[in-house]
């Protein structure tokens, strides 16, 4: 077992009402505060004039940045980071989804150097040494962004979607947590942000090294919640322990608590933000489609186990089976969830998606190297398991 450091400054608010408390956390970073936000879903739902007012209560400063894309762009984020540096701002304010909090955060990056915000991500890497402070009204359970420290950017200009993690530095510093801000979310977000945070939890867990089984079972559990709750919240959109179980669990599937001193990096995210990239797709959807066929790929002698494991526990298979066919019924499990119970679609083709892109998609998930997931992946792996996802 390698060593491993846990550190999560996120202070987290959670539960209902907890946003009066807003006033007197932006009030400590100092006068000025930038609201972000997306296409208007919280002007809709009335958290737009919930923030607006402890914004005043705080007696600071407001200026708004809206239309933030889901799959962010570089525009967005390089118009934060202006407006940041005109307006003096003191603290950024993002109130929606992981798209939004993630282009916030870079916004936060972008207004601490001289340079273009893309060269955090291109070639040149550009370090990420400082950034203003940033606190988090999250709207959407999915992408854990409330509670880690990393992001992912869209280039439509060169086909890149591109991700940075620069612990601790864009880390919230705090996160509201109302799982009733989440009841307008909609069956469909709902299932793709359920595909989405049971993936953040397989990039981990299946994994071939050695690791603590406290957090394997942390994992197993996490999974049991969202198999349960997600359909519920699907059909009851107002069910609180619905929508609360799968908030927290949005939080603790990637804020770097599983990782333990696990390794291995992961494998459908690289692939399908190609995939978002070319087609700009919601990435849950994009994940819920890659996912089963990677588990097909990836499935030998050599890796049986973790999938016996996962079966059994998960999804109660019974154990008394050869392994090969419970490994394979518990691929079933997945699709059945995702595609029946979810309601997902489940192939490239449904989403008018062709192979036009796929031999560039895979070069491009693999840097032209080796995926070192679970099992490592070259381009012509991924070309496989974006074929068989048509
Ligand atoms: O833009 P608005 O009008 O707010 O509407 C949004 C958007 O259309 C809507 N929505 C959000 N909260 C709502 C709501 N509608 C009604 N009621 C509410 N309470 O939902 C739509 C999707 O929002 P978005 O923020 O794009 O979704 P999500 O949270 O899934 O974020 C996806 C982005 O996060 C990245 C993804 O790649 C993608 O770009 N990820 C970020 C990660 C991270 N920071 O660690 C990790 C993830 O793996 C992921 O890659
Ligand atoms: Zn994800």
């Amino acid at each position: 077992m390698n060593n491993f450091i846990y550190n999560i400054p996120v202070k987290v608010y959670f539960g209902e009402n907890q946003l009066q408390h807003l006033s007197e956390e932006l009030a400590k970073f100092g006068k000025r505060v930038l609201l972000t936000y997306g296409g208007g879903s919280i002007k809709r739902t009335g958290l737009y004039d919930a923030v607006v007012a402890e914004v005043k209560k705080a007696g600071m400063e407001l200026f708004e940045l809206s239309g933030i894309e889901p799959n962010p762009r570089i525009d967005s984020v390089r118009r934060g980071a202006q407006m940041c540096k005109e307006h003096h701002i003191d603290v950024l304010l993002a109130v929606g989804g992981g798209s939004t909090i993630d282009a916030t955060k870079f916004m936060a990056a972008g207004a601490k150097v001289d340079h273009d915000p893309w060269d955090f991500f291109n070639e040149k890497w550009a370090p990420i040494t400082e950034a203003l402070p940033i606190i988090s009204v999250l709207t959407l359970s999915a992408t854990g962004s409330e509670m880690d420290a990393g992001g992912v950017i869209s280039n439509p200009e060169t086909n890149d979607k591109l991700g940075r993690v620069e612990s601790p530095i864009l880390l919230p510093k705090v996160s509201f947590l109302d799982p009733t801000v989440t009841y307008t979310v909609s069956a469909y977000q709902t299932a793709c942000g359920a595909a989405d945070m049971l993936s953040h939890i397989f990039e981990v867990y299946f994994n071939m090294d050695e690791d603590l089984y406290m957090l394997d079972c942390f994992m197993e559990g996490m999974m049991k919640t969202i198999i349960k709750y997600a359909p519920i919240a699907i059909k009851e959109p107002e069910n609180y322990e619905a929508r609360a179980n799968l908030m927290w669990t949005s939080s603790w599937a990637i804020n770097g608590f599983i990782n333990g001193g696990k390794r291995k990096a992961w494998s459908c995210h690289p692939m399908e933000h190609e995939v978002s990239a070319y087609y700009d797709i919601t990435h849950g959807l994009g994940l819920a489609i890659i996912t089963p066929r990677w588990m097909e790929f990836c499935l030998s002698e050599k890796t049986v186990s973790k999938y016996v494991q996962f079966g059994v526990n998960v999804f109660g298979i019974d154990a008394n089976q050869p392994a090969m066919d419970i490994a394979k019924q518990a691929i079933e499990k997945v699709k059945e969830f995702l595609f029946t119970t979810l309601g997902l679609k489940s192939t490239f083709t449904e989403l008018g998606i062709g192979d036009e892109h796929i031999r560039t998609m895979a070069r491009k998930a693999c840097k032209d190297s080796v995926l070192p997931g679970f099992v490592p992946l070259n381009k012509e792996d991924i070309e496989v398991i974006f074929r068989n996802c048509l």
